[in-house]
Order: C-alpha cells, then sequence, then structure tokens
C-alpha cells in the first residue's frame, strides 16, 4: 500500500492511523464517513459557516504526549479563515505531533483546539474532520492498487451533497493527474503522489487543510505546481496550515509563520516581517 518514497515504519503506521479513524475503521468508502450519527451529510457539516472574527483554528497551551513522550509543551496558533499559515521549524521541533494533536491522533492531548470556535479537544478524529479539517499527513497514504481516478472516487460518495471538488475541477488545477488518471497508485511519480494526496483531501469539502511537508524531496516543477495550487487555493477562500521544511517554499505563500523548537512555539511573525527576522531564522532553521 505504501509505495514511492518508502516511508519509516513509524510514518507508515501514522499514515493508517491517520486514515483510519477519519475514514470508519475499515477504509473510507464505508458509508460512515460520509453521515453523521445516521443524518444525511449537508454541505453546513462539511464546510462549516464562518462566524465574523471566529477563527478557523484557534490552538491555546496545547500539550501532547506519545505514551510516555511528552512532545507538545504548551502550542498557541491562531489561524483566521482564508489565512495560510506555516509552521516552521527543524527536524524533530514537533510540527507534525502539531497536525496529529489537531486531528487527536496523538496518544494524550491537552489544552485547547477549537475549529470555527467549536472545542475539539475531547473530540475522536473521525468527528473533527467532520468539521471541514483535512490532513495531509507526510506519508501521503495513496491506495497504491487504485488507479489515480480510483483514488479520487473514494472520499466521495459525495452524492450526498458534499461541497468538495469535483474531478473535473482537480483535473483543472491538477493537468498530471488527468494524464494519469489511469495509472495504478504505484505507478505515480512521487510528485503525482503528492498531487493526488493533496486533491483527495478537496474532494471532501474540508476547508481548513493542514499539510504535512508537501514540497519535501520533490523535483522543482512539482514544487511550483505545488505553490501555484497553494494560491489557488488562498484565492478560493480554504484555510491553509503548512508545515514546511524548504523555507523557500513556504516563503512567499505564507500570511504569517510560526516557529517551532523542541514542542514550543519560539518566534512568530507576518509576511511583511520576514526580511527583518532573517537573522532569527537563520539561528533556528539554518535558512
Ligand atoms: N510515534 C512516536 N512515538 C514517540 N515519539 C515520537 C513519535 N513521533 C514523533 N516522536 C518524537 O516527537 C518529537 C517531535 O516529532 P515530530 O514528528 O513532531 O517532528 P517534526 O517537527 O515533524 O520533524 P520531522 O518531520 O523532521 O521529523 C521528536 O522527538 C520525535 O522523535
Ligand atoms: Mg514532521
Amino acid at each position: 500500500m505504501w509505495e514511492g518514497d518508502a516511508p519509516s515504519a513509524r510514518k507508515r503506521s501514522a499514515a493508517y492511523a491517520a486514515w483510519r479513524p477519519m475514514h470508519g475503521g475499515t477504509g473510507f468508502v464505508r458509508a460512515g464517513f460520509y453521515r453523521q450519527r445516521g443524518t444525511q451529510w449537508t454541505t453546513e457539516m462539511a464546510n462549516p459557516p464562518i462566524k465574523n472574527g471566529v477563527p478557523a483554528l484557534e490552538i491555546k497551551n496545547l500539550e501532547a504526549w506519545y505514551g510516555e513522550s511528552h512532545v507538545l509543551h504548551g502550542v498557541d496558533i491562531v489561524v483566521q479563515p482564508g489565512e495560510v499559515v506555516t509552521l516552521l521549524g527543524r527536524n524533530g521541533a514537533g510540527r507534525t505531533t502539531t497536525m496529529r494533536a489537531i486531528m487527536g491522533l496523538t496518544g494524550a492531548r491537552k489544552g485547547s483546539v477549537k475549529i470555527n470556535g467549536v472545542e475539539t479537544v475531547n473530540m475522536a478524529t473521525h468527528r473533527i474532520a467532520h468539521l471541514g479539517v483535512g490532513y495531509c499527513p507526510e506519508e501521503r497514504g495513496i491506495f497504491s492498487s487504485l488507479s489515480c481516478e480510483e483514488n479520487l472516487l473514494l472520499p466521495p460518495a459525495l452524492k450526498t451533497g458534499t461541497p468538495g471538488m469535483s474531478v473535473q475541477e482537480i483535473y483543472a488545477m491538477f493537468p498530471n493527474l488527468a494524464e494519469r488518471k489511469n495509472s495504478q497508485g504505484t505507478r505515480l511519480s512521487g510528485g503525482e503522489q503528492q498531487m493526488l494526496a493533496v486533491a483527495r483531501i478537496l474532494r471532501t469539502g474540508a476547508n481548513l487543510l493542514l499539510l504535512d511537508e508537501i514540497s519535501e524531496g520533490l523535483a522543482p516543477v512539482i514544487v511550483q505546481a505545488l505553490a501555484r495550487m497553494i494560491k489557488m487555493l488562498r484565492e478560493k477562500g480554504y484555510t491553509v496550515v503548512m508545515v514546511e521544511q524548504n523555507f523557500h517554499f513556504a516563503a512567499p505563500l505564507a500570511d504569517r509563520f510560526y516557529v517551532m523548537e523542541h514542542g514550543r512555539i519560539v518566534e512568530k511573525f507576518g509576511a511583511s516581517e520576514l526580511k527583518e527576522k532573517m537573522p532569527v531564522l537563520n539561528e533556528l532553521l539554518g535558512v
């Protein structure tokens, strides 16, 4: 199932853990993914109304553990609707853990995580996803035995009215995927898999996107396509939180930046402050 960039066992199991609870336990074809406690899936559930002045994501004093290992030590992040925010940091700083903690995928978590004003810290992962959160984990999790198009058609079941992007819209955004629509997941390049992983989330109707290192290890031409995609999503009003190692990818895209170190936020600043923050970033990230 995990083809392409041969992720580590830790990352593989994290990917499976990420998909499973969000999509009903036995794969996301199950009807349960599209319904919430027996109710019809509605547009409103997939795209919670953006309330004036209410952040799309508001994290306060978030702590998270993997077993005994205390990884996040009080993270505070606020993202307004329509913003593109980048979470920077060195390897092991806790960026992936922050995303996993937002989704309720760490061992334990404490603090507050509000999605459009709704407290989720005690919610199960699938309910968090149903608030309109789309998580694209580092490992992508493409189903290699299915074709590119089948991967895109899995999340839908969207005959129930969810306003996810149509396959045609996806193909317009990523012509590469249109060309490769009949190719098996295994045969897609790393870049195509990455596009497909993000596209699959867009099919669900999620409007708060958590993207973990989408540019990692990809050819410059693919990284440029992903940058165009982020710009387009921003124009369409999506809220994006990106974890990035590639500062040069993130710098021109983000409205605001957070820098993590040892499970804490150690810097935050807006795009207009980027220039004056470069010495600090140099020290923290070596960019
Ligand atoms: N499943 C796990 N069990 C125990 N410890 C973990 C687990 N996943 C991550 N950690 C530890 O938590 C810390 C933060 O890891 P995290 O994956 O969040 O870092 P990151 O900022 O995403 O960096 P990178 O992606 O480069 O690894 C690290 O010390 C890591 O070793
Ligand atoms: Mg990571």
